[in-house]
């Protein structure tokens, strides 16, 4: 089969990797990572991005990279020379001013941090953005750059991803099974919410995108909305992992930290969802995949 040629930013990371093993029989990926020993590419550095652009026969650009460390980015709050601010924004300008220049098509992924989480249902695609924290800022910020940009986009939205095997950086569904296991969960907010993603189903949506060439705005978790002591709960059961999940309160734990929290991240999915020619698991089901 021959391969589609795709740039992409952030495959070493929770997400991307994911994307890149799932889909190394269709795709051949030019890389831009950071960390690469031999050609390391900093998307905050136009002319290295450029380089690749230039060099690429790819009609998309995956842009997964960012500064997700939600907590370190609240330290650089207001900080525009610092490495969230100038990774997530101008690193993002970056890639739609290469974009623009070698006419390709952006696939950026975003976070439903860029909503306040005061919400009580789902959050749907046309909900006003209203960041709270420096993170959420800086991706929202990343959002209306691509929004008002003339480039051809698709911007994905994720919520608190999880994948079906291990890996480096513990994303929140192996994190509450090593609690469980370990005795040693904290007690589950029962007044927090979220959606989560499944990143095997993830990887999907965006080669699903590449094969359509779906564009605007899209909620791309698996569309529902959880507690996180509901959430904690199921997977303790359907693992049946025998353990013991405590109740706590969003409300106690924010008068313990100066950090602004979000009380809802669920995003509404549905049109995403009313269009792929696939099925998205349910989460339990996703859950189920990990036994
Ligand atoms: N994880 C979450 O909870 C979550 C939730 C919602 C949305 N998202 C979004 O989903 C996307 C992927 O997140 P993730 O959790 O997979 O990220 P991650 O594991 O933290 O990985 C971040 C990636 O960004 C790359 N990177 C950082 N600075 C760079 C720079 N200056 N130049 C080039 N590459 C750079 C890193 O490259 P190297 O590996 O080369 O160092 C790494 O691959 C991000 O856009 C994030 O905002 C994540």
């Amino acid at each position: 089969m021959n391969k589609q040629s795709l740039i992409a930013t952030g495959l070493n990371g929770l997400v991307g990797s994911k994307f890149a093993s799932d889909f190394a029989e269709s795709y051949s990926f030019d890389r831009m990572d950071i960390s690469d020993k031999n050609h390391p590419v900093d998307i905050t550095n136009l002319e290295q991005v450029r380089e690749v652009f230039k060099n690429s026969s790819a009609k998309f650009v995956l842009h997964l990279a960012a500064f997700t460390n939600v907590t370190a980015a609240w330290e650089q709050s207001g900080d525009y020379d610092g490495i969230a601010y100038q990774v997530n924004v101008e690193g993002t300008k970056n890639i739609i001013k290469a974009c623009q220049e070698f006419d390709k098509h952006l696939i950026h992924i975003s976070t439903a941090y860029v909503f306040d989480g005061e919400n009580d249902e789902m959050y749907k695609e046309e909900d006003e953005l209203c960041p709270i924290e420096w993170y959420g800022q800086t991706k929202a910020d990343a959002e209306q750059e691509v929004r008002k940009s003339d480039i051809d986009w698709t911007i994905l939205r994720i919520d608190q991803p999880f994948r079906s095997d291990i890996f480096p950086k513990v994303d929140v569904v192996h994190r509450i099974i090593e609690g469980i296991k370990n005795n040693n969960l904290y007690p589950q907010f029962t007044d927090h919410y979220f959606g989560p993603t499944f990143i095997d189903d993830f990887a999907k949506v965006i080669d699903w995108v590449i094969r359509t060439k779906a564009s605007g705005l899209y909620n791309a978790t698996s569309g529902e909305m959880w507690s996180d002591f509901d959430f904690a709960t199921m997977i303790n059961q359907t693992l049946d992992l025998g353990g013991e999940v405590k109740e706590g309160k969003l409300e106690d734990y924010l008068k313990t930290i100066s950090r602004p929290y979000q009380r809802n991240t669920a995003l509404d999915s549905s049109k995403l969802i009313s269009q792929l020619d696939f099925k998205l698991k349910t989460i339990q089901e996703a859950i189920s995949t990990l036994k």
